[in-house]
């Protein structure tokens, strides 16, 4: 590391450049102590195979993220294209309470009673390992404990702020 001191961009400088980055989109769900609750996400990352981790940046300004740190489990649920209702009402849109929100798509649970989108191109089940807090998000490192996908469909794609299906 050089010993220079810099200065960062601005946040909204930071969000404009990431903006030209696409990502799939997906739906993180968790239940347990604190109750059933989710959020859409595109900050997931594969972390290591051994053992089978991958990781997701919460904001942590918003109440599910105490939520999964309670519960200790959450899912990873990846959104095909026909999943843009669902993935708007888990990012907030309509703040429609979180039972609303679930009742927009079939779920069930595979390993660790986390809530799994019946329908995702695929559902990462994990528990929860390392958290670190980083700025105004939350590093939730989750080690996969389950799999499980489903048909091939269009994925659901974020890019330029817009979703897009590839
Ligand atoms: C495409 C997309 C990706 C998002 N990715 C993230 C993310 O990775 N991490 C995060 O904390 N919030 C992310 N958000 C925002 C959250 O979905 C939103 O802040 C969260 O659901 C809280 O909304 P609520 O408090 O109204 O429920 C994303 C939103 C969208 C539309």
């Amino acid at each position: 590391m050089q010993n220079e001191t810099h200065t960062p961009i601005a946040p909204d400088l930071f969000r404009e450049a990431m903006s030209r980055l696409g990502s799939s989109v997906h739906i993180l769900a968790s239940d347990g102590a604190s109750g059933r609750t989710g959020a859409t996400v595109s900050s997931v990352c594969s972390v290591s195979d051994n053992p089978p981790t991958l990781l997701v940046c919460l904001n942590r300004g918003t109440a599910v993220n105490g939520q999964v740190k309670e519960n200790g489990v959450f899912t990873i649920n990846t959104l095909a294209h026909d999943h843009t209702d669902a993935s708007n009402a888990f990012a907030g849109v309509g703040q429609l309470p979180m039972n609303e929100r679930f009742a927009l798509a079939d779920w069930e649970t595979i390993e660790t009673g986390a809530p799994a989108l019946k329908d995702a191109r695929v559902s990462f089940d994990c528990k929860v390992t390392q958290i670190t807090e980083v700025g105004t998000h939350s590093v939730i490192f989750g080690e996969v404990v389950a799999v499980k996908s489903s048909e091939q469909n269009k994925a659901l794609i974020y890019m330029d702020r817009n979703y897009h299906a590839l």
